[in-house]
């Protein structure tokens, strides 16, 4: 086997994005980018290592055995599957509809559900298969007005954690990784949402939510890629089950 097939969900924004760009810089990865945003699907890149991108909405059982069907047809194997396709949930309780709480489970924790097993055939088929699951800090610990969006991501990391244990004897090594703020689109929206409903301004938030890390900042999306690809490797062939926190000392408070 020359290249590794990666299929990297959420792949038009943010962190997605930035995965996509870091397995790019590194030699033989053939990648499939997966996004529900139809403007980016109908994008051509003029770069010769662009990556095939392919239209799935990872909370559709049907759309997710498409994708299934595409990948096998063309590739028969699946080498990394990276699930960082999510949506954030920030209100209050109160103002949480049920569509709410079913559409940020059905992405956040169905996603990785769908999107595992449908592709476990592909990864059996391939040498050293690794599955990572963006999980978040919310995961963690309580923060005000995401109830639902982090009881979503503590699903994700115990879905990682038995999902490890079931895959660990059929080869295939499953880890999550918690990023903490990561300056991307869903962050800004999140912290423009919040402004919005405390009558504060935006810089005001934002410098809030920069001091929730012990580093006072927010990370780059490419600071969480790093460690997702490293994760891919063989250089971590001794992690599985392992929820990795990239949060700049968050949950170490
Ligand atoms: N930005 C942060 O501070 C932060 C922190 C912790 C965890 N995360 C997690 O990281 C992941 C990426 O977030 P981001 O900040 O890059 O967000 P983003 O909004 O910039 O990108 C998310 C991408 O997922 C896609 N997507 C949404 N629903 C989808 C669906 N049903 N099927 C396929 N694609 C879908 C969107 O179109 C978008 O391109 C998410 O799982 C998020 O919960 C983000």
């Amino acid at each position: 086997m020359t290249e590794r097939i990666a299929v990297v969900t959420g792949a038009a924004s943010g962190i997605g994005m930035a995965i996509v760009e870091a397995l790019q810089v590194q030699e033989g990865w053939e990648i499939v980018a997966v996004d529900i945003d139809e403007r980016w699907a109908s994008q051509r890149s003029n770069r010769s290592d662009a990556p095939n991108r392919y239209m799935c909405d990872v909370s559709s059982e049907s759309s997710v055995i498409s994708l299934r069907d595409h990948l096998a047809t063309n590739y028969g194997r699946l080498d990394l599957l990276i699930n960082n396709a999510g949506v954030v949930l920030a209100k209050p309780l109160s103002d949480t509809t049920y569509e709410d709480y079913r559409h940020t489970v059905d992405v956040n924790l169905g996603g990785c559900f769908l999107m595992t097993r449908e592709m476990l055939t592909l990864l059996e088929a391939a040498d050293n298969p690794v599955i990572v699951n963006i999980a978040s800090v919310s995961g963690h610990v309580g923060q005000v007005d995401h109830a639902v969006y982090g009881a979503s991501k503590a699903a994700v990391i115990a879905f990682t954690k038995a999902v490890a244990w079931e895959l660990a004897p059929r080869g295939v090594r499953v880890l999550s990784v918690s990023p903490g703020s990561v300056e991307t689109p869903m962050l800004i929206a999140d912290i423009t949402d919040e402004a919005k409903r405390r009558g504060l301004s935006v810089e005001y938030v934002r410098s809030e939510r920069e001091r929730e890390q012990a580093l006072g900042r927010w990370a780059t999306p490419e600071e969480v890629a790093r460690v997702v690809v490293f994760l891919g490797s063989e250089q971590a062939s001794f992690m599985t089950g392992a929820d990795v926190l990239v949060d700049g000392g968050w949950v170490a408070r």
